[in-house]
């Protein structure tokens, strides 16, 4: 039994985790990190304790008698570094004996491959020289790519945590987006050929096997674990099976990923597909050995219940099929 605590866990990713952990705490002793008072939490009893990112001084107080630090901090590179390398230093100082950097992609972490995340590089050697225990926590891609634009209602799930509709609820707590595949619009932009493998793990699976991670003894420098773990193509075939229609497919050679690298605002999704094709999203299965219980939602599954029986019409590439 150990206190954890829990930054960047008011929307995004970590609500996700957050909801996640409140609903199941086991053993363990919730602390939640933020930067603002959350009275919705305090209400439902969470050790809430307000930090700035900025004052040693007030994170090393926050963090009395933490043994676990998750975080899943996000919104921004410079948040992602600057408060990371900040609550790092802290977590050392203050006694903390584990730290979990806001990670949750690909294998090795990619810190070269893709700039927005050099900064997330600048933390794992921080978090290595720590001296505290670490994990990278690598799930492939969320689930939730295949979520955008669902016009099914929500279901007792999302209804528990306060969703609207079925939409947000297959969100997660992320906003829509549409990374590779456009739900609506019946378009796959492929990294490659569409033969790379990668992983894809639905964010409340990601949660489960992070809380139950904290059981192991030991945390080796990654802990992988999938949802789903296939090709491209693979997913391709599920999307237009279970929609009932023929996704236009656009494949990607590297030249052209590299050549899409150089547009500023496309080199994120360029660098990404770049990394994907040379299989950075294939990651490991660790989790899903060590938890056999934990049964991961697979694509497929995730694809029919938001898009089985739904009525779409004839495909069309968008404007811009990059990102939404
Ligand atoms: N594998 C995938 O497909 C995938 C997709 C999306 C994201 N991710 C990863 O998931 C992680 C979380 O991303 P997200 O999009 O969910 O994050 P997000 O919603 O943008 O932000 C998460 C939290 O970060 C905290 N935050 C914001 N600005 C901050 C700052 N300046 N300093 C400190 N904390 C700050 C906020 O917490 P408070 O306000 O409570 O402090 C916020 O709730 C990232 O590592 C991201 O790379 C992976």
């Amino acid at each position: 039994m150990v206190t954890v605590a829990l930054s960047g866990a008011t929307s995004g990713f970590g609500l996700t985790v957050l909801r996640t952990f409140a609903a199941n705490p086991g053993p363990h002793t919730l602390v939640l990190l933020s930067r603002t008072p959350q009275p919705e939490w305090t209400a439902k009893g969470v050790d809430v304790r307000p930090v700035d990112y900025t004052s040693r001084t007030s994170l090393v107080q926050a963090l009395q008698g933490v043994h676990t630090v998750l975080s899943m901090i996000g919104a921004s590179p410079e948040a992602m570094r600057d408060s990371q390398l900040a609550l790092v230093a802290a977590a050392k100082e203050a006694g903390v004996r584990r730290f979990a950097p806001s990670e949750y992609a690909g294998a090795g972490g990619g810190y070269r491959d893709i700039d927005l995340y050099a900064g997330k590089g600048e933390v794992w050697e921080a978090v290595k020289a720590s001296g505290m225990q670490y994990t990278r926590f690598a799930c492939g891609i969320f689930m939730s790519i295949f979520a955008t634009g669902t016009p099914k209602p929500v279901t007792e799930v999302g209804r528990a945590e306060g969703a609207e509709s079925g939409e947000e609820e297959a969100l997660a707590g992320l906003r829509p987006w549409s990374f590779m595949f456009n739900m609506l619009r019946g378009t796959a932009d492929l990294p490659g050929d569409g033969s790379a493998k990668f992983a894809v793990t639905d964010t409340r699976d990601v949660a489960r096997f992070v809380i139950a991670a904290l059981d192991l003894d030991v945390w080796p420098a990654e802990l992988g674990m999938r949802g789903s773990l296939l090709s491209f193509d693979e997913a391709v075939a599920i999307v237009g099976r279970v929609q009932g229609r023929k996704f236009l497919v656009r494949e990607n050679s590297v030249a052209e990923l590299e050549a899409g690298c150089e547009v500023p605002e496309k080199r994120f999704y360029n660098q990404v597909r770049l990394a994907l094709v040379n299989e950075w999203g294939v990651v490991g299965d660790d989790l899903n050995r060590a938890f056999p219980d934990i049964r991961p939602v697979t694509v497929e599954d995730f694809v029919e219940k938001w898009w089985s029986g739904v009525e779409v019409g004839e495909p069309s590439w968008g404007k811009d099929q990059s990102f939404m």
